[in-house]
């Protein structure tokens, strides 16, 4: 709990640590209520400083003991406060043993050493070691571990920490131990350990330079057939990230653990990767298509941060993109050639355009490479992981797939083994290609979405089409000035038949047909491609080549144009929403101003054009047909007024199926399949077939309705069930109340299945939506501690249902303000992340505003609050 102001910790201030540990030698005796943590510590001086004071971290600990090279101490040659542990000037080399107690069932937070369904685990990064013994707790600090752990056998037989098991046996009382012993220094936030009653599944797998690698899998004992999918998942990984590349597996043994209490999605600790159980267990009655491709990315992502993240690792959190940013690229490729291209990219654009744009255009928005922070764990953000995987696509796009592979095999050549910087990053790629960066670099410092403005000229008898582009950010906090920055600004020019024509530049010899990238380094550019005798239609941002605004002044026959034509599939898509954005857009306002809503006929034509066409892909024709979601409209608009967009979109959704209905129906049973396949055909058709169903339900018939109640009852998994149920919830009538109930009864016992159950609930758009969820925080399904139990109810609530959350009498914020403040003593790390919603109070019309600031206020105004909440509410209102 914080006192005054919480301390701002700023990157400019780094200095190298004092003190080096060269091993890390644990002993722990897990119990519940205590366990006792023996660490003895080889240290060495650092010789490039002055000698200074060994300044451990530790939190919550219990001192038993501490001694410098074998002497214990006497308490007053030391200084122990709240979270640290001085020791004074210590020889050049010498051994710091400490033994301590700690409560791991008493730890709701979920960081350092906790339970989950009774089993023993660890979350240490970003500084959760410090919870369990006291250490110079920051990335730059890597050290050998040696672990021991002992436990009751009968309680806790399974016993995991990183590395290799080196040896095992019996204790004179009667516990058992096993010591595991890990080759490859790393920061203590790598550090893990797993105790209790698991059992595993086993494969293994061959490195390209033939290493055995023993892969494991451990989940409780009613979970044990849920684990096929990710150790194939694991496995393609593992195959994947050598061919690309060039990265092989290095450790005898690959474990992953599953458990149902946790922050975040998973964790990468060395050889010893902690999952949400979310993030591993599948069965088709259980989980959908979209959680399987969950499955198979959040695997792949964290075992490619064994290279990028463990054996390279982060000089200090501000670093944190370095690991993050280039590690979501890589599972975003790896997924993109798991699956579709088009489709990831179109997915992952939807989340940086809807959710990071809207932090980087708010009061919390900061650079990829943060400058300050209070709290590390608030910047586990979508700026430093999605912003910072663009950031490394620029790179491989302005260097070329061979340009970028070998700018990251010299970085992983050049540093392993070392904590390093984003700077480094870069020069590595600098090195490898003879590439300047140096303006490219403002893409780490410089907070902020930048806006393209764009403007074609065709000059038919001079056959010239001039493209200015100019570039400018936005001022964000601390940032009032931006500069220009170095963007990849792919493009095609495509002629009247639909065809790419070829594109010359003033000066160039040859022209290059389809796609071309354009460097942008300045505040203004203006580009002439000759030879252009017809006027052609420009698309730009090909793939969406760089997280930036585009502004093109298109018509909606050329928007409609592209949406059929375009060869790049991504534009295409992005053609679709813009033409349905601004659609929705207008009949916004007529909505306002109290005029009769029409359907727009260009859309209409189009819609029915894309579903005609028998060639399409069905994932891809799936994404063309969904409307932009009232969050990313949210974020487009001025005072957001989340009615008028709800209104405005539920009524063409309706329109658009009052006009398609029998070809949304002919869709609907063409893409039924009799049998239950998981091929990216049948994926694709079933999502086909879901999305066809959203819109006929938006009917409201009875005809349609009895079809959705039949695909529920007959479904024999979990997509199928989902999609027919979540358009249920949304409709008020007895089906529905059945449909949930029978769900209810058949999977109570199953908790991830159950935290679909309260989503689907908690985003109905039904105006009784906040009094349900009310009763559900108290129905037994819910638990406040668990942290996918309060994203599942509240988490969906507050980000996945703009209008009940926005509720104008502000009944929503007032219910999301209460249940943040209940959750701050507990998890206050879940606590700040659930307070986003409020944070950009300012983006909404008056009414609404004042409602949200009001609440923020409370907020900040109560008293024992963490630093984490503090930290948001009070930048939130600053
Ligand atoms: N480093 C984890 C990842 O793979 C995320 C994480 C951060 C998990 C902090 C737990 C705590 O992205
Ligand atoms: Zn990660």
């Amino acid at each position: 709990m914080r006192e005054a102001t919480p301390r701002t910790i700023r990157r400019e201030d780094y200095t190298p640590p004092p003190y080096f540990v060269e091993h890390a030698d644990l002993g722990f005796e897990l119990g519940d209520p205590v366990t006792r943590v023996e660490a003895r510590l080889t240290l060495r001086r650092n010789p490039a400083l002055p000698p200074g004071p060994l300044v451990l971290d530790g939190q919550e600990l219990g001192l038993k003991r501490v001694a410098v090279d074998g002497r214990e101490l006497a308490p007053h040659e030391y200084t122990l406060t709240e979270d640290h542990l001085d020791l004074g000037i210590l020889p050049e080399r010498c051994t710091v043993e400490t033994s301590v107690e700690i409560r791991p069932g008493e730890n709701t937070s979920l960081e350092g050493l906790y339970l989950s369904s009774g089993n023993f685990c660890t979350q240490c990064e970003a500084e959760g070691f410090r919870k369990i013994t006291f250490y110079p707790d920051r990335p730059d600090v890597m050290a050998r571990f040696s672990t021991t752990l002992s436990a009751d056998p009968a309680r806790y037989p399974v016993l995991l920490s990183n590395g290799n098991p080196v040896a095992r046996g019996e204790l004179p009382d009667g516990r058992h131990f096993v010591t595991w012993e890990d080759p490859f220094p790393k920061p203590c936030y790598l550090f893990a350990l797993v105790a209790g009653n698991l059992v595993s599944l086993e494969d293994t797998f061959t490195t390209a330079g033939g290493r055995e690698v023993k892969l494991e899998i451990w989940v409780e004992p009613r979970n044990a057939e849920k684990c096929g999918h990710a150790m194939h998942s694991l496995k393609q990984a593992m195959a994947w990230d050598e061919r690309v590349f060039g990265r092989e597996y290095d450790l005898d043994i690959y474990m992953i653990v599953a458990v149902d209490d946790f922050n975040m999605g998973a964790m990468e600790n060395k050889g010893l990767n902690v999952f949400n159980s979310k993030y591993v267990l599948a069965q088709p009655e259980t989980a959908t298509d979209e959680d399987y491709e969950g499955i198979e990315a959040v695997i792949a992502h964290e075992y490619f941060h064994n290279w990028s993240g463990n054996r390279v690792t982060c000089r200090d959190w501000f670093q944190l993109s370095l690991k993050e940013g280039f590690t979501v690229f890589r599972d975003q490729q790896f997924t993109a050639d798991m699956t579709s291209r088009a489709v990831k990219r179109i997915k992952d654009v939807n989340l940086l355009r809807t959710f990071q744009f809207r932090e980087d255009g708010g009061p919390l928005a900061h650079p990829v490479r943060p400058d300050a922070y209070q709290e590390i764990n608030n910047f586990y953000t979508l700026t430093v992981y999605e912003k910072g995987a663009e950031v490394v696509r620029m790179l491989h796009t302005l260097l070329g797939p061979e340009g970028f592979r070998r700018g990251t095999d010299r970085y992983f050549e050049r540093f392993d083994g070392q904590a390093v910087t984003c700077d480094d990053f870069v020069q590595a790629l600098e090195e490898a290609t003879g590439r300047d960066l140096s303006r490219f670099r403002r893409w780490y410092s410089q907070a902020g979405t930048p806006v393209l403005g764009v403007s074609g000229h065709h000059d038919p008898r001079a056959r010239t089409y001039t493209l200015t582009v100019t570039q400018h950010t936005p001022p964000t906090p601390g940032q009032p000035d931006k500069l220009p920055l170095h963007i990849p600004f792919a493009l095609g020019l495509v002629g009247p038949d639909g065809v790419d024509l070829p594109l010359r530049l003033a000066g160039e010899a040859e022209a290059v047909a389809g796609t071309r990238v354009l460097e942008l380094t300045e505040a203004e550019h203006a580009f002439v491609f000759e030879a252009i005798g017809t006027t052609p239609v420009p698309s730009l941002l090909r793939g969406y080549s760089a997280p930036v605004r585009l502004r093109y002044d298109y018509s909606d026959a050329e928007l409609a144009f592209l949406m059929a034509h375009d060869t790049d599939e991504f534009n295409r898509w992005d053609a679709g929403q813009r033409l349905a954005e601004r659609v929705i857009t207008r009949l916004m306002a007529d909505y306002r101003d109290g005029r009769p809503l029409r359907l727009d006929e260009g859309l209409l034509a189009a819609y029915r054009k894309l579903l005609e066409d028998p060639g399409a892909d069905r994932r891809l024709l799936a994404q063309a047909l969904m409307l932009p979601s009232e969050a990313y409209l949210a974020e487009q608009s001025d005072a957001i007024d989340p009615e008028a967009i709800h209104n405005a979109r539920e009524f063409l959704r309706h329109a658009l199926a009052q006009e398609l209905r029998p070809i949304l129906l002919e869709s609907y049973h063409a893409h039924r399949d009799p049998d239950y396949r998981v091929s990216p055909e049948a994926i694709g058709r079933r999502r086909l077939k879901n999305v066809c169903l959203g819109y006929l339900m938006a009917l409201h018939d009875e005809t349609i309705q009895a079809l959705c109640m039949t695909q529920y009852r007959e479904a024999d998994n979990m997509t199928d069930a989902m999609a027919a149920l979540a358009a249920l919830a949304q409709v008020d009538i007895p089906g529905r109340i059945e449909a949930l109930a029978h769900f209810h009864g058949r999977w109570r016992d199953d908790p991830l299945v159950m935290d679909k159950w309260l989503a689907l609930q908690a985003t109905s758009s039904l105006p009784g939506t906040l009094e349900e969820v009310k009763r559900l925080t108290r129905h037994p399904a819910f638990n406040l501690r668990n942290p996918n139990k309060v994203r599942a109810l509240i988490g969906a609530f507050a980000s996945g249902n703009p209008v009940r959350f926005h509720d104008p009498s502000g009944a929503g914020y007032l219910f999301l303000a209460d249940r943040v403040l209940e959750l701050d003593p507990l998890n206050p790390q879940v606590a700040a992340r659930l307070l986003t919603p409020l944070t950009q109070w300012r983006r909404y019309e008056p009414g609404r505003r004042a409602l949200m600031a009001g609440e923020l206020k409370r907020v900040l105004a109560t008293p024992q609050l963490s630093k984490d909440v503090y930290e948001i509410a009070s930048k939130a209102l600053g």
